[in-house]
């Protein structure tokens, strides 16, 4: 039976635009080799110079336009010429917010080939996924500025943390860990020194923990976590932590795993009432956007994750595996992974193993 999926791509700003059309490159790859597959996909110029134009990052049907899709691509948001808080929130947050994107789901692995800067960890021993908490925490937007150039201004950024948005998002991790084969999962806190909000994350974590009694759990508090990353890899598996915290622990994690460049992300709503948004990691890199240098497999590896949400399991299997014998012949690499290769050449070698060839 042929199986038609609506994809709204959202290249956005910087690299972003690069990465995202080498994705769609790769969804056309996929398609061409299964004749019951087909994507439907739009492009949706939102981003810095549509904000430059216009005043807003997307225009105000933007929201209802995306809801009719089945998933979204997204590459990123940011741009040197626009404050990163109207970037971001005027795109990449209200769209996550907006469509009640609540589990962002982070995997990290050591792919094929690719040496990252842990001495002798192999690839079995670091394969974590981190699920952050993307709804609310610190990132609730709440807060706000008073007598602004004053020697008494006043700037309040206040975390809101709520029992349905803690046990939603502790319970999604509890499931996602007796998915995978080690079924662990570490609880990260700062109950320590946050004593309100994190001590009844702790609490609701404990409360859920009753309900997966074949689930290995342990606690750690956020900063002895970054240390557990480096020196003990192997002892994780799944791992949930607020907004923020998961923020800063899956640069850490992209980085342990060799290179920001591969790393993949879905903004997950699980309940499936709103399409969810799939994304590469990286961000916009001014630095580079244009020169067509970009890694593309953050994004490869993120549409993998898009296929797997669509119920295409085989097709974002074929994915991967494409991906892997890329990075593990070596040959064909960006400059973050220490090679020479073009963003194009990169895709042009993962379109060849997809179609079984050996470019
Ligand atoms: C990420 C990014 C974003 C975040 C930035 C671009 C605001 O770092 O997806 O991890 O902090 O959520
Ligand atoms: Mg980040």
């Amino acid at each position: 039976m042929s199986r038609t999926h609506r994809i709204a791509a959202v290249p956005g700003d910087g690299i972003g635009i690069e990465v995202i059309e080498a994705g769609l490159e790769v969804l056309d790859a996929l398609a061409a080799a299964e004749p019951d597959l087909a994507f439907e996909v739009e492009r949706f110029p939102w981003g810095s110079d549509y904000y430059l134009e216009h005043g807003v990052m997307m225009p105000d049907d933007g929201f209802a336009r995306l809801r009719a899709f089945d998933a979204i691509l997204f590459g990123s948001a940011g741009d040197p010429r626009v404050p990163d808080h109207l970037t971001l929130w005027g795109l990449r947050l209200a769209i996550c917010q907006g469509m009640d994107q609540y589990a962002n789901v982070r995997p990290t692995r050591l792919l094929p080939g690719i040496e990252g800067p842990l001495k002798g960890v192999t690839a079995a021993e670091l394969d974590w996924v981190i699920v952050r908490e993307n709804s609310e925490g610190e990132y609730a937007g709440a807060g706000g500025r008073v007598h602004q150039g004053f020697d008494h201004e006043v700037g309040l950024d206040v975390s809101i943390m709520t029992r349905k948005g803690v046990e939603r998002i502790i319970r999604f991790a509890f499931e996602l860990a007796r998915s995978r084969p080690r079924k662990k999962l570490t609880v990260v806190t700062k109950s320590n020194a946050q004593r309100h909000a994190m001590v009844m994350w702790d609490e609701i974590a404990a409360m859920v923990q009753a309900d997966y009694p074949d689930i290995e759990t342990d606690k750690m508090l956020v900063d002895a976590m970054t240390t557990r990353m480096v020196l003990k890899p192997a002892s994780l598996d799944v791992i949930v932590a607020t907004n923020l915290h998961a923020d800063i622990l899956s640069d850490l994690a992209a980085a342990l795993s060799g290179s920001l460049g591969i790393a993949p992300t879905g903004n997950l709503n699980p309940e499936r009432d709103f399409p969810s948004m799939f994304e590469p990691i990286h961000g916009s890199a001014f630095d580079i956007m244009g020169k067509g240098i970009a890694n593309p497999i953050g994004t490869f590896w993120s549409t993998a994750m898009l296929l797997d949400h669509l119920g295409e399991e085989a097709a974002a299997g074929r994915l991967m595996n494409a991906i892997e014998v890329v990075t593990g012949r070596g040959e064909v690499l960006t400059a973050d992974l220490g090679g020479s290769a073009t963003t194009a050449e990169v895709t042009e070698a993962v379109c060849a193993a997809l179609a079984g060839s050996n470019v």
